[in-house]
Order: C-alpha cells, then structure tokens, then sequence
C-alpha cells in the first residue's frame, strides 16, 4: 500500500466532506485518534478543533501528557474534565455491555453532543478502524466507537456526521500511516489501549478506588514490560477477592491479573513468554499496591480470550 498517496486521499476526502463548516475530533492519545487528528489538522487547520475528554479512566498523568505532547507538534488540543459524568454513569454497573454502553452513552449522547453544540461542528472525525467494525458487526464485541456499521443514524441520534478516515486499515497499517505522517514513535508505535480505557480492564464496579488500584497496576506493568516488545500488556482488577496475610493478619483481598501478548492486528494473540525473574518483579511490585494481595499471570490466547476482560 501506498501510505503516502492514502494519506493524500484522505486529506482531500476529509477537505470535501467538511467544506467550510468546522469539524470536532476527539484525541485519546492512542495510534488511532492521534493520526486522524493530524490527518484532520493538516485537512481543515482552524476548521477542526481537537478536544482531549478526561473520562477519569485513563492511566497515570495521560491526559495531560498527551496534551503536551501535541502542543509540540503545533496541534492545539482543549483539555475537557468529563470525570465526574462517567463516574455517575459506570456507578453500579457490573454487566460488561452495560458499562461499555454507559461509556458510548456518555461520550456521545452527553459530553459530546454538549461540545459539537458548543463548538458548532457539523462534523466528527473519528478513528474508527477495520477490527472495530469487524468484530461489532460479527456481535463479538460492542466496541464503544462503532455506531452507523450497527444502524445508529448519527445526524439524527446525536446531530452530527461521523467522517472515519481510517476505516479501511488495521492496526498494523494505521502505525505505517503515523510513521508516513512522521509522528514520533512515541506516538506511532504506542501500545493499543481500548475506548473503554481501564473500565475494560476492571471486572465488577468501576469506582475511584478501583481506578486507583488499577491504574497504579497499570503504570507497573507498562514499566516492567514496555522492553518486550510485545504487542500489548495490561493489568486486570478482578470482582473477586482472596485471602491472604498483612501485617501478620488475615487480609480478603484483591486479585489483579497481568497479561502480556503478541499480536499482529488483535484479532488472534498469543502469550509472551516471559522470565520468571521478571514475573516475580511484577508480582512483588504489584502486591504492594493497597489493598491487593495477589498477583496472577494470564496463559490463555486470543481465542478463546480476548485481550480485555470487560
Ligand atoms: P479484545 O479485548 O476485543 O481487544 O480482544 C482487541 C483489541 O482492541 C482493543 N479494544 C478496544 N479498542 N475500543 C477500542 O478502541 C474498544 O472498545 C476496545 N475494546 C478492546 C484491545 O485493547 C485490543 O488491543
């Protein structure tokens, strides 16, 4: 494929659609959403404001982060603290579809929807890709960003048109595309991490505290882990609890489970093998988060797994 000449097409694909109404993107931070950012920036320049919605489930000091490091490539991007309305809307939750669509609901119906009004974009770009679409429409998974593949008309659910620049790629070619669009590798070869962010990996209520601990599980592994080369590594907050020993007493306590894979585009994935020395690492590490005292290493492959848990 040539990702140059893609990337030119696009750019005027995008150009087309939107004439001279302004557009509004959302940026995670991920591979996705930072190359239709960029796509949709040297597109419309002024005419696309990016917003950047603090959901409360992204991993340690990534909202800001991310923020910054788009600043740098001249890309200005609002910052939106969203926190509180995800939290109130995953509060009692424990169904996986239920809290993905709590998720889909809140982002698009509400903080969304308050934005394109705000801003007065006619149009949304968004970084859908190929396994998204594949797998919700095979009813696999609800991915929380697919919405006209499934029938959601969304000029009239939610008043804007969807633009999906990257809907015809995988994985593997959207990170050709970001290098093509000279990102830094930062950026282009960064670990996938789901919509959902850490509410598909926490099993059970999604509350502050369980953010909490795995977010602190989260920063762990990506340290231990990034050197692999692996395709992606996570950690998994589970409902259930097990016993355990603190401070020379009997401690009910909270299993977080490690999962580290290769893959090529997440459809299929297998299980890194890794070094006892470094599991070890992991586990003493990730026991000394409060209130959790085990720490499991996940051997099954995708299928019949799948890489999240939610
Ligand atoms: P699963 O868990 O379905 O994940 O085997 C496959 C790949 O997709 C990521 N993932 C998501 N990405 N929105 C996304 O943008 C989602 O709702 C979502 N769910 C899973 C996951 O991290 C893995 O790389």
């Amino acid at each position: 494929m040539d990702y140059k000449q893609f990337i030119e097409e696009q750019i005027s694909e995008i150009r087309d659609t939107v004439g001279r109404e302004k557009a509004i993107n959302a940026l995670s931070g991920g591979v996705d959403s930072s190359v239709v950012t960029v796509l949709g920036h040297r597109a419309l320049g002024d005419q696309l404001k990016t917003v950047l919605v603090d959901n409360a489930l992204m991993r340690e000091g990534e909202p800001e982060h991310v923020v910054k490091l788009f600043g740098k490539l001249g890309i200005k991007v609002s910052l939106i603290d969203a926190r509180e309305e995800f939290l109130t809307a995953l509060a009692h939750l424990t169904d996986p579809e239920q809290k993905r669509q709590a998720i889909t609901d809140t982002f698009y119906a509400k903080v969304f929807a308050r934005l394109v009004k705000e801003s007065g974009a006619k149009f949304l770009l968004h970084g859908t890709i190929l396994t998204d679409i594949e797998e919700t429409v095979a009813g696999i998974k609800r991915q929380h960003n697919i919405l006209a593949q499934i029938g959601i008309d969304t000029q009239k659910a939610y008043g804007y048109g969807v633009i999906e620049p990257l809907k015809s790629l995988r994985k593997d070619a959207v990170r050709e595309v970001a290098t093509a669009l000279k990102l830094p590798r930062e950026l282009s070869q960064r670990i996938p991490f789901p919509g959902p962010a850490l509410a598909a990996r926490i099993v059970g209520p999604v509350t502050k505290e369980r953010l909490e601990t795995v977010r602190a599980a989260t920063t762990i592994v990506e340290e231990e882990l990034s050197e692999t080369g692996a395709f992606q590594y996570l950690a998994v907050l589970l409902s259930d609890l097990a016993t355990g020993i603190r401070d020379n007493k009997r401690q009910f306590g909270e299993i977080v489970v490690i999962r580290c894979i290769d893959s090529v585009d997440a459809r299929t994935a297998t299980v890194k093998e890794l070094g006892w020395d470094k599991l070890n690492r992991i586990c003493e590490r990730i026991v000394q988060i409060k209130g959790v005292n085990r720490c499991l290493y996940d051997l099954t492959p995708k299928p019949p797994a799948t890489v999240e848990y939610v």
